[in-house]
């Protein structure tokens, strides 16, 4: 990780990415423990997508559920992200917190573009539009922990764990084209993403965890 790619200083941003049923809730709660007993002179701040405020909340619970257009279903990601980007992630940045986001942009073009067909341009539009800040650069995570598995074993681990939302009931191959674009994105920005081989034990995914380095300083 090249530290002159920190755009934003003096915080840090880490997003947790991966297709439905790759285990990343399960480790992401322990992983902000472990940042706490490295960098305690920091506050860590745990958020999510789509969701992160009140009126994002509210968002996520229609977004989850309630039936609408491709299009609109991206402004509303979209949408939760101005209100998250505003009221939480840039306002930590700025004050030199570590933030944690289960889930940002990336979800979206691997969600609504590859798994969906939404044109890259909409989306590459609405990211320029949320997430271009006075310095021309995008706000984007340092990095990006992807939790990679084949949509077949995700499937296998989601039928066992809960109830499935609108996403979750969506059939194998939607998984496949989500999962192709998360790694498309990755292959694309290496600096950003550390891959995460969900097909691995709990055990061997935290001992990867605990080792990645973290340029925060
Ligand atoms: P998820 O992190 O899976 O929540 P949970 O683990 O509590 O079920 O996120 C909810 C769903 O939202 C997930 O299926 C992916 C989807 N999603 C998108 O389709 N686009 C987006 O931009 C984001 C942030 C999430």
């Amino acid at each position: 990780m090249d530290p002159t790619m920190n755009v934003n200083e003096p915080g840090f941003f880490i997003s947790f990415e991966g297709i439905d049923g790759a285990g990343k809730s399960t480790h992401i709660n322990a992983y902000c423990e472990l940042l706490k007993s490295r960098f305690p002179n920091r506050t860590l701040v745990l958020t999510r997508e789509p969701g992160g405020t009140a009126l994002g909340e509210q968002l996520r619970a229609l977004l989850l559920e309630a039936p609408m257009h491709l299009e609109t279903e991206a402004l509303l990601m979209f949408a939760a992200r101005r209100e998250h980007v505003a009221q939480v992630i840039a306002p930590a940045l700025a004050a030199g917190h570590i933030v944690v986001s289960d889930r940002f942009t990336d979800a979206s073009f691997a969600y609504q573009g590859g798994g969906r067909g939404l044109s890259i341009e909409k989306l590459n539009a609405l990211e320029q539009w949320v997430q271009k800040q006075d310095n021309g650069q995008l706000l984007q995570p340092n990095i990006t922990f992807l939790f990679d598995l084949p949509g077949a074993v995700a499937e296998a681990r989601r039928s066992k764990a809960r109830t499935p939302d609108k996403f979750e009931r969506l059939d194998l191959a939607f998984f496949e084209r989500v999962r192709q674009e998360y790694l498309r994105r990755a292959k694309a920005d290496p600096q950003r993403f550390v891959l995460v081989d969900a097909t691995q034990t709990q055990e061997a995914i935290w001992d990867f965890l605990c080792q990645a380095p973290l340029a925060i300083r």
